[in-house]
This record gives C-alpha cells, sequence and structure tokens, in this order.
C-alpha cells in the first residue's frame, strides 16, 4: 500500500501545526493509535476526525480488504480459490489518500485507488462488503495485507482503523480503543447513508447485513474482531462523532504525556 507524498506531507504539516498552535517546540510522543470494532459502529468517520484533531495520518484498513475484494468480483474468482485470492493479493496495488472537498462533502473519508485505478465508491456496495469479510477470512490474504498496514503506520503518529488492529497489526499501540454501539443503532447508521446514495435497502436488510457480517468476523479462526484486553470500550450508541472523537483525543493526551515523562525520566538518569 502506498500512502500518497501529499499525505505525508499533510501529516507533518498537521502536526506541526498543532505543536505551533500549543506552543510546543520539541515534537511530542507521536502515538500509534488503534481503532476496531464491528461494522457502523462509526470506526471511520471518528478515526478520520480524531485524526484531524491530532494532526495524524489515518488509515482505513477496511479499504484495503475491500479494494482487493472489488477485483476478485471483477475477476470472478470463487471464494473457495484461496490459493488464486492470495496471489491476487499480493499482486495488488493499493493506495489510500485524503478525499477531494467534494468528496468529504458527500460523506467519504477516503480515496481508494486499486492499481491506479480509483475505487472510493465501488468499493462502499454491500455487495463489495460482504465478499471483503469472506475474503477477510483468508490466513494468507490477511497476512499480506497486515505486513502492508504495518509497513503504513510505522513511526507511529497515525489511527488505524480496523477489526484486529489492537491484537494483530499494532499490539504495542499505546492507545487502543473497542468502538461498540448497538446493531440496531449501527443498522440504522448504515440504512441511512444508502438512501442518501439512492439505494433503496429496507431496514431489516441492513440490519441481517451487517449482523451476518460481524458474526463471521467474530467467529473466524484467523484474527477474530475482538477486543484486545488493554482496549478502552466506548460505546457511541448515543453519542455524536465529535463527542467520541473528543474523547479519544483526551486519552491520546493523557498517552502522549505519559510518554514524554517517561523519556524525560530516562534523559535524566
Ligand atoms: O467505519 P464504521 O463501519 O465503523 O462506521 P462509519 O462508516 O464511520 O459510520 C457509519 C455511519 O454512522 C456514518 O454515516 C457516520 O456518520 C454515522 N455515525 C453517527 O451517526 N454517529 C456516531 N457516533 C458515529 C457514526
Ligand atoms: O466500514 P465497515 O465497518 O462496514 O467495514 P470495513 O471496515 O470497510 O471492512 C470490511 C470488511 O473487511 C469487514 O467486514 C471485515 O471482514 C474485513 N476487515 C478485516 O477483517 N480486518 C480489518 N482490519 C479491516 C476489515
Amino acid at each position: 500500500m502506498e500512502i500518497g507524498k501529499a499525505e505525508t506531507r499533510r501529516r507533518k504539516k498537521g502536526a506541526r501545526d498543532q505543536e505551533a498552535r500549543a506552543g510546543i517546540t520539541e515534537m511530542s510522543a507521536r502515538l500509534t493509535i488503534a481503532i476496531d470494532g464491528p461494522a457502523g459502529s462509526g470506526k471511520s468517520t471518528v478515526a478520520r476526525r480524531t485524526a484531524a484533531l491530532l494532526g495524524y495520518l489515518y488509515l482505513d484498513s477496511g479499504a484495503m480488504y475491500r479494494a482487493v475484494a472489488l477485483k476478485a468480483l471483477e475477476r470472478k474468482i470463487p471464494i473457495e480459490n484461496e490459493a488464486a485470492l492470495e496471489a491476487l493479493t499480493r499482486e495488488t496495488r493499493i493506495e489510500l489518500k485524503s478525499p477531494t472537498p467534494e468528496q468529504e462533502t458527500a460523506g467519504l473519508k477516503n480515496r481508494v485507488f486499486l492499481d491506479g485505478r480509483e475505487v472510493t465508491q465501488e468499493i462502499r456496495t454491500a455487495e463489495v462488503a460482504q465478499a471483503a469479510s469472506r475474503l477477510a477470512t483468508i490466513a494468507g490474504v490477511r497476512e499480506v495485507l497486515v505486513a502492508e498496514q504495518q509497513r503504513a503506520g510505522q513511526g507511529g503518529g497515525v489511527v488505524m482503523e480496523g477489526r484486529d488492529i489492537g491484537t494483530v497489526v499494532f499490539p504495542k499501540a499505546e492507545l487502543k480503543i473497542f468502538l461498540e454501539a448497538s446493531a440496531e443503532t449501527r443498522a440504522q447508521r448504515r440504512w441511512k447513508e444508502h438512501q442518501e446514495k439512492g439505494e433503496n435497502f429496507s431496514l431489516l436488510e441492513v440490519l441481517q447485513e451487517v449482523r451476518e457480517r460481524d458474526k463471521r468476523d467474530r467467529e473466524r479462526r484467523v484474527s477474530p474482531l475482538a477486543r484486545a484486553a488493554d482496549a478502552v470500550l466506548i460505546d457511541n450508541t448515543a453519542m455524536g462523532i465529535e463527542e467520541t472523537a473528543r474523547l479519544i483525543v483526551f486519552l491520546a493526551r493523557e498517552r502522549e504525556n505519559k510518554r514524554d515523562s517517561a523519556g524525560a525520566a530516562l534523559e535524566r538518569a
């Protein structure tokens, strides 16, 4: 996976702006923040807002599973052909970039390029979501994507969201969040998004889709969706996006300070 050069520049500039506002001259500790949770719990929206507030890079690992799933669907590779799907993942190039202002207004949280072709919209269908969750049960596919996620997030200053970020991708992340919301609320949120795109699914259909994917994600053998023992559980059923993001920023600031003081103590010793 490649992170656009502009994105890296934006991350550095974001950090500098933050520091200037806070009157900080020394670069403070830049954390790795892992956000995991089931479909529709608010991971993408909240992670993106948290990253913007902190001047961190936002990375959506689910977009990578979706992009490979789209390619597999287009090539009509059956889900049972694990070797072919692993090979396909290895030869796939995925880039994540910031959305254009128009895409942002349309509710898109990042731009996704599959082998150079923009697939930002195509990967957001219910069909691709289901295919991604099936693809995500294949160990070989996960191995390739996890390695890319680790490469993309190395060095910290990153908010990455998915299903196994705190457990497998970054088990040493300084801050881990497990985002929850009731299944009905999550389905309602997704249903609203479909309505806005002119897709007429019933609320019950969306609830079934979300439940089916949750079950598969939680019960799969490799890297199932699970709360890491040291993850902070935030149930945002009755919380807004801004409220949730600011709570995470609060927790991040606490951890940054802890890391700064630990570093200073080491220097004095
Ligand atoms: O990434 P994930 O599937 O966990 O969820 P999302 O795509 O970030 O959020 C699904 C929808 O719920 C989006 O339209 C968000 O704007 C909305 N949302 C909300 O209304 N309240 C929240 N506290 C979190 C998300
Ligand atoms: O946005 P939503 O929560 O609906 O899904 P997503 O984050 O885009 O992920 C799509 C599918 O990819 C999930 O249902 C998971 O099966 C899989 N996934 C995963 O297994 N591990 C991740 N780190 C991220 C996504």
